[in-house]
C-alpha cells in the first residue's frame, strides 16, 4: 500500500493544534494511516491530576476502534468483524517535528498495527519491531497464564 507520509504528518500536525496540553505545554498530534485506507488521528489531553494525562497515540488507537467499518462502494463482500489494522503512523509535536511514541504507546500501537507497522522518525519511517524489541504481547498471555484453580 502507498503510504503518503506528508499527509499523514499534515493530519497529525492538524489534529496536534487541537490538543489540550496546559501542564506539559507540548501539543502532540498522531495520525495514522489504517489497511482499509482510512486514517484516523488523537491528540494528547492532560489533566490536573497529571498521571491521568492521555497521551496522543491513545486518542488514535481509541478512534481506530470507535470508525464505522469501511462499506465497499460496490456492494461487494463487507469486510470482516474488527478493527482495521494500522499500517503506518505519524507522531508529531506542535512544532511539526516527528515525536517518536513513549513506551506505553509503543505496546499499545503493537495490539493496533502489529510489528510491522512503520511509524514516523526524523531519520525516516521505522517498523514497530525495531522501537519495541522483545515485546510481550497476546501469546505471551496465552501461552503462559495458569490454568483457572480448581473449584471447591
Ligand atoms: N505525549 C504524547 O501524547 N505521546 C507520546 O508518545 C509522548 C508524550 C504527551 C503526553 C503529555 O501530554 C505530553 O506529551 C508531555 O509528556
Amino acid at each position: 500500500m502507498e503510504i503518503d507520509w506528508p499527509s499523514l504528518r499534515a493530519a497529525a500536525a492538524d489534529v496536534a493544534g487541537r490538543a489540550y496540553a496546559p501542564y506539559s505545554r507540548l501539543r502532540v498530534g498522531a495520525a495514522g494511516l489504517t489497511d482499509d485506507g482510512r486514517v484516523v488521528t488523537g491528540c494528547n489531553v492532560e489533566n490536573a491530576s497529571f498521571g491521568l494525562t492521555l497521551c496522543a497515540e491513545c486518542g488514535l488507537v481509541s478512534a481506530l476502534h470507535a470508525a464505522p467499518a469501511a462499506r465497499p462502494a460496490d456492494g461487494a463482500t463487507p469486510p470482516a468483524a474488527g478493527p482495521p489494522a494500522l499500517v503506518a503512523v505519524a507522531v508529531v509535536a506542535g512544532d511539526g517535528a516527528p515525536l517518536l511514541p513513549c513506551g506505553r504507546c509503543r505496546q499499545l500501537l503493537l495490539e493496533a498495527g502489529g510489528p510491522a507497522l512503520l511509524v514516523d522518525a526524523p531519520g525516516g519511517p521505522r517498523a514497530l519491531a525495531e522501537l519495541l524489541p522483545a515485546a510481550f504481547g497476546g501469546a505471551d498471555l496465552s501461552s503462559r497464564r495458569e490454568s483457572p484453580p480448581p473449584p471447591d
